[in-house]
Formats: structure tokens, C-alpha cells, sequence
């Protein structure tokens, strides 16, 4: 598809205010531009990088009222050579359409979407920061715009590429664990829903959980099913823990947990790191009995923005507190950590073929 292009003069262009920041935040800036692709009357049209600005959308748009809204998340990063290298754009690009089957969308053509964050990010490599745990994170969208307010799937719809120069997901990075509230009082998804698509209310519904785990002090919920039985996932990533003969379990993928990328990116490389890999469904009870006496050694959650982050302790409501093992990062985290990051930012051969130059 031609993709029109219309860029600010260079002496419009705000990259030069990143350079300087000495801590990115992660998801505030922008660049420049973003991309927008039109859909109707069944077909994609009018693809175009413009400057980065408001979207023009009717009050009465489905998006706003009845959630026909997905998106995903991605990353690119400058590697020492100077070249700008995206991380498996194709793999959202799939999960996008996955997302859009489920909530009657239309679905974009794979080759369409890369090709127009690969544009994107081109024009925009500049952006890109090198700050250690940095990327520039690439933020697909799809909205229904349809000014209608019967409860039916939208008839158009905007696909819109943001670009955000972002630091690390939790604050403080590697450098600290998260400690997860567990509650039966909140579930993220129920079998049937749409837990498996990346749709926007799935994160508005969940405000309210991550809220009620600050007063715990915790960074987030870990989420069980429906039954209170198994483990789910965090509201941002999927949950995994390892065992003392190095098996890394991450919980199986129902219709109610998102497939993760970085879940399946680590699961192909671990066994080059000397790990076993197992999915499977978690009893909540047996991983708690399983920290306390010692067979499961570390835990974290693996995701896009958080990359791979280590579990210090499950707090509960009673105020209980269990800690994995000595609460600090394990050697076992780092290491799958060092290994997933050094492929992405070019430390580390990319022998899974995960990177594409831009
Ligand atoms: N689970 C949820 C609910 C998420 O929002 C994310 C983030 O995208 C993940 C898991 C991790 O998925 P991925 O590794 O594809 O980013
Ligand atoms: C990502 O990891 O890219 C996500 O989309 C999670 C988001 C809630 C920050």
C-alpha cells in the first residue's frame, strides 16, 4: 500500500529534547509524526505518516461508547552499529488481527501493518534513545469510528501508529523486584470473554484492581480464574516462576490470558540457556506451598514494557506477606533478563531471528 508522507521542516522537529532526558519515563513523549490508515466500505485506504496530533473522531463514535478498541505493543532499538533494528513487528501484527476477530473488526493485512511502522519508525529513528532498559515503543491502535449508537460493530475504522521514546516500565528498572497483591476479590477475565485480545477494556477494568493493590503497597494484582483456583496473569504481563531443577513454568494459555510475545520469544530461547520450559495451568495453592518450602525458587512476569521482571513477595489481603526466596533478584531472572535484552539491543547474536533493520 503507498503510504503518503508528509513530515514537519526539520526545524519543527522536537527530537533533540530527548537526548538530555537523564531518566525517560515510560509511554509520556512523542515523536513527530504518527502513521493513520481509513477503513471503509471493506477496504484499507489513504495510508499516511502526518504529524503527531489530535485525532478528529464524531462524539458519537462506537470506540467511545461501546469499546470496539484494540492495540499492542512493540518495541525498536539503536544498536551500537547506528542502525535502528524492530522486534518481531510481525508477531503484533498478528495478534492485532487475533484481537480484531474478537471484537468484530476488521483485520489489517500483516504486510500492511509492518510496512507502515517500519515507514514510521524510519522517519522517525532519530527518536530512538540509547539510555540503558530504553527503546522506542511502537503503539498500534484500531479504533471504530462509526457515528452510531445501536449496539452493532462499527462500519469504519482508524489504524494509528504512535511512537513513544520510553524508559523502563517499572520505575527503577532491573534494579528492583515488584511485589504482587493476590486477591480473589478482582478478575482481570472470565473463559468466554476477551482476556486472549489485547482490547482496551480489558486496562480500564483492571484500574480498579491495580488501585486497590497500592494500598498493599504492591505494584499490581496477579490475577486468578474465575474459580480462584489457577493463576492468570498480571494486569501487564503473563505470570512465570522457576523451579529448583531450572524449569521455567509459565502459566498455560486459556482464552483468558494474553499470549505473550516475550512469553513465547523466552520460551525459545531457554533451552540455549540450559532451562526446561513448561506451560501448564498453575494452582494458586500449590505455587504458594511450592515458595514456602523451597522447590520454586524465583517469579516474575514477562511482557513488552516489562521485559522480564522478578517477583520479590505475594502480599494477600490478611496482610501476610510470602517472600521468594531471599526477596532479592535471582540469578536465574537475571540471566534470562541479560539473555532476552542482550538479542534485543544487539549485544547478543540474533540467532532466532527475531530483529528486523529498519
Ligand atoms: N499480559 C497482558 C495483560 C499484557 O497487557 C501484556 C502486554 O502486552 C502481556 C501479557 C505481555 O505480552 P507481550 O509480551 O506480547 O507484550
Ligand atoms: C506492553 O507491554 O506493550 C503493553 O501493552 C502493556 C501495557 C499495559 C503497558
Amino acid at each position: 500500500m503507498e503510504i503518503k508522507t508528509t513530515l514537519l521542516p526539520e526545524s519543527q522537529r522536537k527530537c533533540s529534547t530527548i537526548k538530555d532526558a537523564e531518566s525517560l519515563p515510560f509511554g509520556k513523549l512523542r515523536s513527530d509524526h504518527m502513521l493513520l490508515i481509513d477503513y471503509a466500505k471493506g477496504v484499507w485506504k489513504d495510508a499516511r505518516i502526518v504529524p503527531y496530533g489530535s485525532l478528529s473522531i464524531m462524539p458519537g463514535a462506537v470506540a467511545l461508547h461501546y469499546g470496539q478498541s484494540i492495540f499492542e505493543g512493540a518495541k525498536a532499538f539503536m544498536h551500537e552499529d547506528g542502525e535502528l533494528y524492530a522486534f518481531r513487528l510481525e508477531e503484533n501484527a498478528k495478534r492485532l488481527n487475533v484481537s480484531a476477530n474478537q471484537l468484530c473488526m476488521p483485520e489489517i493485512p500483516v504486510d500492511v501493518q509492518v510496512e507502515g511502522m517500519m515507514k514510521l519508525l524510519d522517519v522517525e529513528r532519530k527518536w530512538c534513545p540509547m539510555q540503558p532498559e530504553s527503546s522506542l515503543y511502537v503503539r498500534p491502535f484500531m479504533i471504530g469510528t462509526e457515528d452510531a449508537l445501536g449496539m452493532a460493530p462499527s462500519s469504519t475504522y482508524t489504524f494509528c501508529v504512535l511512537l513513544s521514546p520510553s524508559g523502563a516500565y517499572y520505575s527503577g528498572g532491573f534494579k528492583h523486584a515488584v511485589r504482587l497483591l493476590v486477591t480473589e476479590r478482582y478478575h482481570r477475565a472470565v473463559s468466554g470473554g476477551t482476556g486472549s485480545a489485547k482490547c482496551c477494556g480489558n486496562y480500564g477494568q483492571a484500574f480498579q484492581a491495580a488501585r486497590f493493590s497500592k494500598k498493599y503497597d504492591a505494584s499490581q494484582v496477579l490475577y486468578l480464574d474465575a474459580s480462584n483456583q489457577y493463576i492468570e496473569e498480571v494486569g501487564s504481563m503473563n505470570h512465570f516462576h522457576i523451579t529448583k531443577d531450572k524449569t521455567v513454568v509459565i502459566p498455560e494459555f486459556t482464552d483468558s490470558i494474553l499470549r505473550s510475545i516475550t512469553s513465547l520469544s523466552v520460551m525459545e530461547l531457554l533451552p540455549s540457556l540450559g532451562y526446561k520450559v513448561r506451560q501448564e495451568r498453575v494452582k494458586i495453592t500449590e505455587f504458594l506451598d511450592g515458595i514456602r518450602s523451597g522447590e520454586i525458587i524465583e517469579a516474575g512476569g514477562f511482557g513488552t514494557a516489562a521485559v522480564v521482571t522478578p517477583v520479590s513477595e505475594y502480599i494477600f489481603e490478611n496482610g501476610d506477606i510470602l517472600t521468594v526466596g531471599d526477596g532479592g533478584i535471582g540469578e536465574n531472572t537475571r540471566k534470562i533478563y541479560e539473555a532476552y535484552t542482550a538479542i534485543q539491543t544487539g549485544k547478543a547474536a540474533d540467532k532466532l531471528g527475531w530483529l528486523q533493520k529498519v
